[in-house]
């Protein structure tokens, strides 16, 4: 077995709590300052491991590209972005759904491309396609639920978690798209060269998440 380190890409912000103490249930010894640092490289030796912290949006292009072997990301990013990583885990954490809102008032018969605005352009626009739906896609970075309201938009697909930002703002559901949950993904060169440390490593988190999660 190397004893070279598997460097594991994690997702800043929602998902990396619950990620680390998957991890920590797994039998990896991360330190306390793990969820509080601003560094963006932690190394834990100790563990045979470095994390490199990203944007959720971009961890599958690490692991493609191979500076990661492997990383945690929802399955949302993994439809969007559409990387050559493999996705060995279903790690049952951060579980939601994607779904359609619009305001209360709007009537979906009103316009011949009503626009829908999303941070998943791709998702969006394969959604509506097997729909037969002819949509306008409008790409936002984050608060998406503000684009009905101010009129950039005529619908939104977003991800719903509680439901209390379609609550608070006014929105309702109009259709469930799928339902979302993160993913514990491996670079397939990484599969093989750090086979022995990878295949301990999805071990131990399926040992936790329970089998059935393997995919
Ligand atoms: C996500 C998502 C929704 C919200 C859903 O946004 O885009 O806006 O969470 O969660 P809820 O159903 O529990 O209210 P996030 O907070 O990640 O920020 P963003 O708007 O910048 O994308």
């Amino acid at each position: 077995m190397s004893s070279e380190l598997v460097t594991v890409a994690m997702p800043k912000g929602r998902i990396f709590e619950e990620a680390v103490e998957l991890l920590r249930k797994a039998g990896y010894d991360l330190p306390p300052e793990f969820e509080d640092s601003r560094k963006l490289i932690i190394e834990v030796p100790q563990s045979g491991m470095r994390f490199i912290l990203a944007k959720p949006m971009d961890v599958p292009t690490y692991v493609e590209h191979g500076v990661a072997d492997a990383g945690v990301a929802g399955k949302d990013v993994m439809i969007e972005e559409e990387r050559d990583v493999y996705e060995v885990l279903d790690l049952k954490i951060s579980s939601c759904y994607m779904a359609v809102a619009a305001l209360p008032s709007y009537d979906p018969g009103r316009d011949v491309a009503p626009k829908i605005a999303s941070k998943y352009p791709k998702l969006t626009s394969d959604y509506f396609r097997e729909q037969g739906e002819q949509v306008e896609i409008i790409k936002l970075n984050g608060s998406i639920e503000l684009a009905p309201i101010v009129g950039l938009a005529d619908r939104i697909v977003d991800i719903v978690s509680t439901g209390q930002t379609l609550r608070e703002n006014g929105l309702v559901e109009m259709e469930t798209m799928m339902p979302i949950t993160s993913r514990f993904i491996v670079n397939p060169v990484s599969y093989r060269t750090k086979a022995a440390q990878i295949d301990e490593m999805v071990d131990r988190l399926a040992e936790v998440v329970g089998k059935e999660g393997v995919s």
